[in-house]
């Protein structure tokens, strides 16, 4: 198996079945610093630097609590704006790279550009973590997901995963690409102008990752056992900042999980991960449901990124 230590954590298209093993096995050493809300000293000498060119609540701070769980430094940028990056110089990642792996130890980047995160780290002496870039992929999220699946499940080889939502967004990249190293069946379900590219599926199937594509949630929310969620009243995540209109429109019901819908079709033990922010695909009742494990999933945040700054910062092996 490779190591981890100095590595690039930018896609999930070539980590390997024992490797997502190893990570949550130091997930699950570490995650009693998060759950008994104490800091250890195992990253103290050791700094992380956040560049994010996008907003972010969970990736940025999870990533940041995991670092001073772990005893170690922060500091960072949550606006490029406030950079020479986001003013009038424009400065280019190459650049702002060679800065920034001066002043830490590892970067944690996120950026409107797809592979701007590969971009920075050719330029970087030190580990680059993607924390989503563009529509590409966002490897801390879905291992966070993988993580939050394979303990409340305790397998991930022979499950049903429905996947609904934007399919162009990054996630959803990241966790199909990841279902190549599982016996994992996905139904893929989104709208038209928001399905999966053909220039993915073929890396899919060359992947030979097994989905089909279905219309709508009725159609197999009967034979899911995780129901992993995106919006589709959806950011353009291909800008710095997308505002959108006071009027952002409503979620059409083939894109919906409502309380309705699990009582009467669901799986009696399938479970709901949203990577979160939500609109209203998924309703604020479904929380209260034995179904909801997007709050655990949530947490795990910080656990995975503890277990992956332990990891390519060689405190553990
Ligand atoms: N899930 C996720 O990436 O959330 P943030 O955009 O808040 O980081």
């Amino acid at each position: 198996m490779r190591s981890f230590l100095g590595r690039d954590i930018l896609s999930l298209k070539d980590m390997e079945r024992e490797e997502y093993f190893q990570i949550f096995s130091v997930a699950d050493r570490l995650k009693p610093f998060a759950a008994e809300r104490r800091n250890g000293d195992l990253l103290k000498h050791k700094t992380l630097l956040t560049a994010f060119y996008q907003p972010s609540t969970r990736t940025r701070l999870a990533t940041e609590a995991a670092m001073h769980r772990l005893g170690g430094h922060v500091l960072g940028f949550s606006d490029a704006k406030m950079t020479r990056a986001g003013d009038f110089y424009q400065e280019t990642i190459k650049d702002t790279v060679h800065m920034l792996e001066y002043y830490g130890d590892v970067i944690a980047m996120r950026h409107f550009q797809q592979g701007a995160p590969h971009e920075a780290a050719k330029w970087s002496s030190v580990p680059v973590i993607n924390c989503g870039d563009g529509w590409g992929e966002h490897p801390t999220q879905v291992l966070t997901d993988l993580y939050t699946i394979w303990q409340q499940k305790g397998h991930l080889d022979g499950l049903k995963v429905l996947c609904v939502g934007d399919m162009r967004m990054r996630t959803m990249h990241s966790i199909l690409y990841a279902f190549s190293q599982f016996d994992v069946e996905a139904f893929v379900v989104g709208p038209p102008d928001m399905s999966l590219l053909d220039e993915f599926k073929t890396e899919l199937d060359l992947l030979s990752v097994q989905y089909q594509e279905k219309e709508d949630v009725e159609s197999c929310i009967a034979d899911a056992d995780v129901i992993y969620m995106e919006p589709v009243v959806q950011a353009d995540y291909t800008v710095s900042r997308d505002e959108g209109s006071k009027d952002k429109g409503l979620t059409p019901p083939a894109y919906r999980v409502t309380r309705e819908l699990l009582k009467s079709k669901a799986k009696s033990d399938a479970i709901i991960l949203h990577s979160l922010p939500r609109m209203d695909e998924l309703p604020a009742d479904v929380d209260s449901t034995r179904h909801a494990r997007y709050w655990v999933e949530a947490f795990n945040g910080v656990v995975m990124r503890m277990a992956l700054l332990s990891l390519v910062l060689g405190a553990i092996e």
